[in-house]
């Protein structure tokens, strides 16, 4: 399977930030690749025509970070999946822990938004992770497993990206031991079925790309804080090559 090496730029970039996604294309362009990777970044909503133009033509392709799960009408504020295919989206992350937390999302919520992706044409990227308490009450494979049978689609099938992204290895600097992400890994493929990347995502920098990137059942990765400078994605995503 090729690697997929996603970045989640969150609510971060204003127009300038389009650069460094030049710069990761001309990066892409100029070492010579060992073997495939895919790479994806998701910028913010409003940023996504311009990541669009400078990306095209390039190996860059371009990702939402949410979605509603209607079509369209009267949802202030909200992206349909339809709006991000059109803005060029291949890709979009559901279920995100940042949304689970912060919006309330639940997982009957995020299953309806990763079909609206399939609806769209698009490649859903369901989220799941667990919480400290879980992880030191060795409840981390049980409760990441019971929240992706219920996160993922119900009614359309179609292509279909997993992360682990442990809560409290998100936007911390901590990351689980490489025997913890085998582990949960291997019981999210034997959920997922074959043929889906399961990603890790929580941490991830230039520095520990390779070790988690060569873990069993790696098969990409989500990455936050050091999507935002090209040199550190480029870090990230030579370790993928
Ligand atoms: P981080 O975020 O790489 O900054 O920890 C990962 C994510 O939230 O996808």
């Amino acid at each position: 399977m090729t690697p997929l090496i996603a970045g989640n730029w969150k609510m971060n970039g204003l127009h300038p930030a389009t650069a460094e996604v030049s710069a990761v294309a001309a990066g892409l362009a100029a070492a010579p690749a060992r073997g495939e990777v895919e790479v994806l970044i998701c910028p913010p909503a409003t940023l996504m025509f311009p990541v669009r133009d400078a990306a095209a033509g390039t190996a860059v392709v371009l990702g939402g970070q949410n979605c509603h799960s209607e079509r369209q009408g009267a949802f202030t504020g909200e992206v349909s999946a339809e709006m991000l295919a059109d803005a060029g989206a291949k890709y979009c992350i559901v279920g995100h822990s940042e949304r689970r937390e912060t919006c309330s999302e639940r997982n009957v919520e995020i299953s309806a938004k990763a079909d609206a992706c399939h609806r769209a044409g698009i490649t859903p990227i369901v989220c799941v992770g667990e919480t400290r308490w879980e992880r030191n009450a060795g409840k981390a494979v049980q409760a990441v497993a019971a929240m992706l049978a219920a996160s993922l689609p119900e009614e359309s099938t179609g292509p279909l990206v997993v992360a682990y992204e442990p809560i409290w290895a998100v936007g911390t600097g901590v990351v689980p031991s490489t025997g913890e992400i085998a582990e949960v890994h291997a019981a999210l493929k034997a959920l997922a079925g074959p043929g889906v990347r399961v990603l890790y995502g929580g941490s991830v920098k230039p520095e520990n790309a390779a070790e988690i990137l060569a873990t069993p059942g790696v098969d990409g990765a989500l990455i936050g804080g050091a999507s935002l400078k090209a040199e550190d994605f480029l870090g990230i995503i030579a370790a993928a090559r």
